[in-house]
Order: structure tokens, then sequence, then C-alpha cells
């Protein structure tokens, strides 16, 4: 065999094992990780049953997204299947196949403000980061109309996570459990209702998940192909001129000052189930942000 061929297969070689020792480790890392179970007891929220927090509690679902990942029809969806893992939005109704019919009132506050499972695992992916400010009414509306829906039989199999999350896990390129950030001693202090920028604020953490932490928009791993990225919502960006007629207008129509109309990777159908209180007080907190370059974190 000529030389240089002997030396290229060392080096092929030395790379298979190097990859391969690579791989090991972040198996190994993200394991710890993954498996993690954590012991959380919330304390126990009233679950209403009257036909109006039904009613609240499904427009709350709607403006949160939960159907966004687990189905319109809360019967769960598969979000990803591919190369980076298979991860499932599971079946929240009391059909065949979901986790309706175990969990008790306490276990649904630790998975939606906790991003706990019953199990005690951190779950993957679901926005609990977002959602663990919410007021207990608001919760307890949210998890009485959950309850409520009607069964949907749907087998989704378990989520698994393949090497691509797991490196992105082990590098912390990005937060894929929210259980591991949420400090689970903090109490809530949910503002009262009212066009306040406080109530606004409390509002807008149902925008980070998509437009970032600071509000000031760029990329965004949640966008599909061809999707414009979220918008800078800082007075740093397009909003700059806005008024407040036109940000409720946009809401409420989907159509921007500029006569543009938004793509429905934002949700501004769900949104326009916003009161006029809930767009004013957002809109208060938008302009009160500092001005930030867009894709600020
Ligand atoms: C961005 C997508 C996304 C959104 C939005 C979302 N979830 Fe989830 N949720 C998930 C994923 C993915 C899992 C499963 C995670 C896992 O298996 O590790 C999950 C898990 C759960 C679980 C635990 C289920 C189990 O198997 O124990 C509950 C309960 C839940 N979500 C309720 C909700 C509710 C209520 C909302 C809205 C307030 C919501 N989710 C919004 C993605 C989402
Ligand atoms: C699921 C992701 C997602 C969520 C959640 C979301 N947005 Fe958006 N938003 C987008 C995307 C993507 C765009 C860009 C759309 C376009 O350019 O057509 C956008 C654009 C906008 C715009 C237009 C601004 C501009 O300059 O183009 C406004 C206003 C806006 N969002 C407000 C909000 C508010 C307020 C919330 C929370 C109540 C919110 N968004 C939540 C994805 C989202």
């Amino acid at each position: 065999m000529p030389k240089f061929l002997k030396l290229s297969g060392l080096v092929i070689g030395s790379l298979i094992v190097l990859i391969g020792s690579v791989v090991v480790a972040i198996y190994g890392l993200s394991n710890g990780r993954i498996h993690k179970r954590y012991t959380v007891n919330p304390p126990a929220i009233v679950v209403p049953t009257d036909a109006a927090a039904l009613a609240e509690g499904e427009r709350l679902v709607i403006l949160r997204g939960c159907g966004g990942c687990h189905g319109e029809n809360l019967g769960g969806d598969v979000m990803i299947d591919g190369v980076p893992g298979h991860i499932v939005a599971p079946n929240l109704t009391k059909g065949k196949g979901g986790i309706g019919n175990t969990y008790t009132d306490i276990d649904w506050a630790r998975a939606i403000r906790h991003g706990i499972g019953k199990d005690g695992r951190g779950l993957w992916i679901m926005p609990a980061q977002d959602f663990q400010t919410m007021s207990d009414g608001d919760t307890g509306q949210i998890i009485a109309y959950v309850k409520s829906v009607p069964p949907v039989d749907t087998n989704w199999g378990k989520s698994s996570f393949g090497l691509l999350f797991r490196a992105l896990l082990v590098t912390n390129q990005a937060d894929l459990i929210a259980a591991e950030k949420i400090d689970h001693h903090a109490t809530v202090h949910a503002p009262t209702p009212g066009i306040t920028v406080a109530y606004g604020q409390y509002l807008a953490t149902t925008c980070q998940g998509c437009h970032g932490p600071k509000l000031a928009g760029g990329p965004f791993a949640g966008s599909k192909a061809g999707e414009p990225e979220p918008a800078n919502l800082t007075p740093a960006g397009e909003l700059k001129d806005w008024r407040e007629t036109d940000f409720i207008a946009t809401i409420r129509t989907g159509k921007m000052p500029s006569g543009r109309q938004l793509n429905s990777a934002m949700p501004w159908q769900s949104f326009s189930l916003m009161t006029d209180v809930e767009l004013k007080a957002l809109w208060l907190y938008l302009q009160s942000l500092p001005p930030t370059p867009t894709g600020g974190k």
C-alpha cells in the first residue's frame, strides 16, 4: 500500500476515535440532566368549575398558545421528528394515550408553572419559563378548561432526544429544560389587571417566547423555513412611530399601519382575543422598554 494511503487511513482512524469519544461524552453529560428528578410541591390552587371560568380558561389557553404545540384539540402532536430527536407534545385530554385521567390539580400546576412532569422529570421544550409568573387565578382557569375538553384518543409515542439536542443542551446553546432555570420556591405576585406597565409586563411573557427575553426580536429557533423573524417590539424597532391605536388595530386585524399584512407566524388572530385593557397595558409596557438593537438578548 502506498505510504500516503496508510497515513490517511491513520488520520481517518483517529478522527473516528475522536468523534466517537465526543459522542460518548455528549451522551454521558446530557443523561444526568435528562433524567434528573425534581421534587417540588407547589401550593394548592383553586380550580373553578363555573361556565365563566371555563370560557376564560379557553381564551387563556388560546392566548398562551398551548394548542400550537399540543394540537388544537389538545390531543397532542409530534413537534419534531428527525435527526435532532423525536419530541412529542403530549395528549392533555382524558382520552386513550392522554394524561388527563392521571393528572391531579397539583400535577397540572407543577407541569405548567414549574415545567415538571408527574414523574418529577424536567419537561423538554414545554415553555414553563413563560408561564411561571402566571397568577393563581389564570392558572386555575387554564387547568379548569383543559380538564373539561372532550377526550381524544391518540398515541404519539414518547419523546426521545438525539445527538443534536443533547449537544445543544450540554453546550447550553438552548434553554431546552425550563425546570433547570425556574426558581421553584418563588411565590407568584401577579399584578392587578389594569392599564399599567406592570400588567403589560405580566402579559408580555406571552410574547417573549418568540420576540425574545428583551422583546427585541431577531432570529428565533422556532421559525419554520420561509417565515420572517419576530420583529423588534422595543422603541428601537418599527413600533417607535406607532400610536396606541395603531398597535391595537395591528393585533386585531393583522394589518400594520404601513398596510402590510402580518405573516401567520405572528399569531395575531389568537391575540385579537385580548381585551382593550390588556392591549393598552401591553402598549404601555412596550413603550417603557429601553430601545434595544434587533436581536439583543
Ligand atoms: C412550545 C410548545 C409548547 C407549548 C406552547 C406548551 N407546551 Fe406543554 N409540553 C410541550 C412539550 C414538548 C411537552 C413534553 C415534554 C417532555 O416530554 O419532556 C409538554 C408537556 C406538557 C405537560 C406534561 C405532560 C406529561 O407528559 O406529563 C403538560 C401538563 C403541559 N405540557 C401543558 C401545557 C399547557 C396547559 C400549555 C399552555 C398553557 C402548554 N403545555 C404549552 C410543549 C408545549
Ligand atoms: C409564535 C411566535 C410569536 C409570538 C408568540 C408573538 N409574536 Fe409578534 N411576531 C412574530 C413574527 C414572526 C413577527 C413578524 C411577522 C411579519 O413580519 O410579518 C411578529 C410581528 C409582530 C408585530 C409587528 C411589528 C413589526 O414591526 O413588524 C407586532 C406588533 C407583534 N408581533 C406583537 C406581538 C405581541 C404584543 C405579542 C405578545 C402578545 C407577540 N407579538 C407574540 C411572532 C410572534
